[in-house]
């Protein structure tokens, strides 16, 4: 497994905590290339880096000391994984606008390589909706982005902008060159988000999924190297890159779309939250209060169960399907995997603290068909979905060897 690492160091002041990632990659035997921005070399000078990790540190994009290379593009060519950490609001903008005005940013825009940022900043510059929107911009370019922790940051405040303890980002790091690839060539059929039946013209029955499981699994299929169709109901989301997205709105509008895709498919997850009704009849206009008297009547008819309709069809596919219960998870689970004919079902109780609905955290329990369970700890849904996506690979490979 071990690879190339290209480790960008930006000059924040969690830069100290970055020295222990280089020489926690090199234990593993990974080769690791150091970049340092100017700003950098101002908190730790690049012979700590060239110790630890026994390659010269590259700081300057007008270096005459490589013969015959130019160095932006030869580290961009023989990274295996890109890493900022920390990644610093300041090299955040750069690289959402596009810019290259120093070694770092040049070898980021030429590289091939998945490119991971750590970004590790004042609890006030992180949550700055400049700083949150740039993000937004890289994440859907193919950018991946590793949420900082919460505690107390180096300028005393407490809030989210720590970067993560070392052995935590090596470990991420190492886990992350593990999974390089590792799901190419699966083609992936997710859905994700919530469907909404209409009453009206200006009214709709729904719920609060905002989609991220879904996104968080399409994206982390999309960076291992599956081939993905995401199929949306409405959010806030900005599209995963290299992901073909389908928007829909309703209940059996997603149910059209995921049976027309389904032929092209190996593994289906299904974390769409669809609703199970919807109202009889669609008023062609808006309802009047005028027209009605102090209650209103709703007839409600069944929607399609889309899970279920791919159960009984799915030949050779490995299918993974969601429950989101309020009580009696497992139990809910067990007998929706069963009736369904899943290989997979991912348990979540949709009223426990961080998890479920909206939020960017969920702690899931996988059940296999096979009987077994996995207890799956509290985690952010973009470590999650490699998780799911980790068991989804063990099935594969099980039934395939
Ligand atoms: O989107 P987020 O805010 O990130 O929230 C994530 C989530 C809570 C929506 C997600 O983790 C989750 O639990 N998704 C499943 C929600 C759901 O509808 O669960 P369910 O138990 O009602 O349905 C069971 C399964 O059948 C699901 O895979 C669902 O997609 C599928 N289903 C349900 C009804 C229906 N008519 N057709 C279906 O295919």
């Amino acid at each position: 497994m071990p690879g190339k690492v290209l480790l960008g160091v930006c000059g924040g002041i969690a830069v100290y905590k970055v020295v222990s990632v280089a020489s926690g990659l090199r234990r593993q035997g990974i080769d690791v290339q150091v970049v340092m921005t100017e700003a950098a070399t101002r908190l730790v000078a690049p012979l700590t880096f060239q110790t630890l990790t026994g390659n010269r540190v590259y700081t300057d994009i007008f270096t005459t000391e490589q013969p015959g290379g130019v160095p932006h593009i030869t580290l961009a060519q023989e990274a295996d994984l890109v890493v900022i950490a920390p990644a610093t609001a300041n090299v955040i903008g750069k690289l959402a606008a596009g810019l290259g005005d120093d070694l770092l940013t040049t070898v980021v825009l030429a590289t091939k390589a998945p490119v991971v940022l750590f970004p590790a900043m004042n609890v006030n510059m992180f949550q700055n909706p400049v700083v949150q929107s740039n993000l937004d911009r890289l994440r859907s370019f193919g950018f991946e982005i590793v949420a900082p922790a919460s505690g107390e940051l180096a300028c005393g405040q407490v809030g989210q902008g720590r970067l993560p303890e070392p052995e935590h980002v090596t470990s991420w790091i190492v886990d992350r060159l593990a999974r390089r690839q590792d799901l190419a060539p699966l083609r992936f059929l997710i859905t994700a988000g919530p469907t909404r039946e209409h009453i009206d013209p200006v009214r709709f029955l729904s719920n609060p999924s905002s989609g991220r499981m879904g996104y968080a699994l399409a994206a982390a299929a999309h960076h291992r190297g599956g081939n993905v169709t995401l199929v949306s109901g409405p959010t806030e989301l900005p599209p995963p890159a290299g992901v073909k997205l389908i928007n829909v709105t309703s209940a059996r509008q997603m149910r059209d779309a995921v049976m027309e895709h389904l032929p092209e498919s190996d593994v289906v997850i299904k974390a769409a939250a669809v609703a199970d009704y919807r109202p009889a009849q669609v008023e062609a206009q808006k309802i009047k209060k005028s027209e009605h008297g102090e209650t209103i009547t709703l007839e409600m008819v069944r929607n399609p169960d889309i899970l279920a309709e791919i159960g009984a069809q799915k030949g050779q596919r490995l299918l993974v399907g969601f429950a989101a219960e309020t009580r009696n998870l497992m139990e809910n689970a067990a007998a929706k995997l069963q009736a369904k004919h899943l290989d997979m079902i991912v348990a979540n109780d949709v009223r426990e603290a961080g998890s479920g609905f909206a939020v960017a955290t969920n702690r899931v329990r996988i059940l296999t068909n096979d009987g077994h369970c996995q207890e799956l700890p509290l985690g952010p849904k973009e470590q999650v979905a490699d998780w799911i996506l980790d068991a989804v690979r063990k099935v594969w490979q099980s039934r395939n060897d």
